[in-house]
């Protein structure tokens, strides 16, 4: 007989979530899904370059649109470079990856895009210009569904800004988008059957991974995320080390630790993040100064070589000692060192359990259908341990009440933000399990 070991039994269930997401549209839409034979791409920037790259890579023409000529062959030769690192990596041969970039046309005209199925707009992430060029798409590619790769804003305010408004839908991406398997797929309330299922059908064709997801702030991975990584900061300021936190949870599965997660995904664009979420959610998610200090001594991650970590030459040159000083709510006396020593186990306590209270609230929101697309978009948008199943299934096995009980803790002790969500307390004094809310 063999041994069945939880991870093990993570692990499938982790697949067949993957499996039954392909399904997750009822048929009377997936009928309505339109095959994408061409595409339009607006913002060559890191996320348009990379997302022409993959459609070519899957055989789909596509047009990549730009303002700036720069950003433009920059975007190209981005999409050029991981063609030829996937030939090298014998995912196709140096042939077909030169027939794929053949089919990446780059240009500074909306005209090229007539005949386009399906544009997705991938410029900055600021309302007024993503209705501009939404609007713009849609004069030049008639009867196409446009998409928005926006991180948060909203996918129906976007939407108001078209004629067409029930051809808006949200198709979030992650960074690299290469390598992250998700996609989010947002329909607001006006989005048309026909964008849903148009939409939803070419995440699968991209060989993507897609998680239905509500028009709310952040998603849900970003709202998860940003709790976690705001806990990182309260942790730095309360003098623990940049070793100890990333420790914590990278010796818990996670493939990096929060901290060097800012790293990559880089100050401003966190810190806007944050504050939207902030403004969203309000106190539970107010940021810790640590993105301010940073920011203010001209650090901003990995783009400029100044993070948690130091950067150079590509590399990452282990954690950077001026920062502990730099953070510290009080005068440093010492030279930086931690003052604080807490064990791992109270580090990824505090990181985890206020990530799984956020998703009580978001379950409650009805942000996705249950816990099981919870796992899924952690495991395929954070690379969340699979062998722990994805996080509420894991918070399951951790114990619903413990975790109740420690969060009660930390909101007398260390703020309110720690404050159990209805849900959470409910599961709690009924005994219930995550797994079984389904
Ligand atoms: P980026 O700054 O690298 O690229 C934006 C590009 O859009 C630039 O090349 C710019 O010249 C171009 N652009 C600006 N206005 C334009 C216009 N009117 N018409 C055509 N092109 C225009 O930005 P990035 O990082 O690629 O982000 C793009 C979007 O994707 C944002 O909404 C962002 O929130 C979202 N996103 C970013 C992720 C990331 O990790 N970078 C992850 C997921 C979503």
């Amino acid at each position: 007989r063999q041994a069945v070991t939880p991870e093990s039994r993570n692990l499938v269930r982790v697949f067949r979530l993957s499996q039954a997401a392909r399904k997750e549209l009822p048929p009377d839409v997936t009928s309505h899904r339109q095959p994408v034979n061409r595409m339009g791409v607006i913002g060559a920037g890191v996320m348009g370059g990379a997302i022409a790259e993959l459609a070519a890579a899957h055989d789909i023409p596509v047009v990549l649109k730009d303002i700036d000529q720069d950003a433009l062959d920059s975007g190209l030769r981005h999409a050029g470079d991981l063609l030829r690192k996937a030939a090298a990596a014998r995912v196709f041969s140096e042939e077909e990856a030169s027939l794929k970039f053949a089919l990446i046309t780059g240009t500074l005209e909306y005209d090229d895009f007539e005949g386009a199925d399906l544009v997705v707009e991938a410029v900055v992430e600021r309302m007024a210009v993503k209705q501009q060029v939404l609007r713009e798409a849609e004069a030049s590619a008639d009867g196409a569904v446009l998409a928005t790769n926006t991180s948060a804003l909203s996918v129906d305010e976007m939407a108001s800004g078209v004629k067409r408004p029930g051809s808006v839908i949200g198709l979030h991406f992650f960074n690299p988008v290469h390598k992250m398997p998700l996609v989010e797929v947002i329909a607001g309330p006006r989005t048309s059957p026909e964008a849903l299922a148009t939409g939803f059908g070419l995440v699968l064709a991209l060989g993507k991974t897609p998680v239905l997801v509500a028009d709310r702030p952040g998603f849900l991975v970003i709202r998860l995320l940003a709790p976690y990584l705001n806990e990182a900061g309260f942790l730095l300021e309360e003098g623990a080390s940049i070793e100890a936190i990333d420790g914590a949870l990278e010796s818990f599965g996670m493939p990096m630790g929060p901290l060097r997660l800012l790293d990559e995904i880089g100050f401003d664009v966190a810190r806007h993040a944050s504050r939207e979420m902030a403004a969203a959610f309000g106190e539970r998610m107010r940021p810790s100064g640590v993105l301010d200090r940073m920011i203010e001594d001209a650090r901003l991650g990995r783009k400029n070589g100044l993070g948690f970590h130091r950067y150079q030459d590509g590399g990452d040159r282990g954690a950077d000692p001026t920062v502990p000083r730099l953070l510290s709510r009080e005068e440093a006396t010492g030279p930086g060192a931690a003052r604080s020593s807490l064990p791992a186990e109270e580090i990824q306590r505090r990181c985890l359990y206020i990530m799984v209270n956020e998703a009580a609230y978001a379950l409650e929101e009805q942000v996705v259908e249950g816990p099981g697309p919870v796992d899924l978009a952690m495991v395929m948008g954070t690379g969340f341990p699979p062998f722990r199943g994805g996080l509420l299934r894991w918070a399951d096995a951790e114990d619903i009440r413990k975790i109740h009980d420690a969060l009660s803790e930390y909101a007398g002790r260390l703020g309110n933000r720690f404050a159990p969500a209805p849900l959470l307390v409910r599961m709690a004094q009924q005994n219930r399990t995550f797994t079984d809310l389904n």
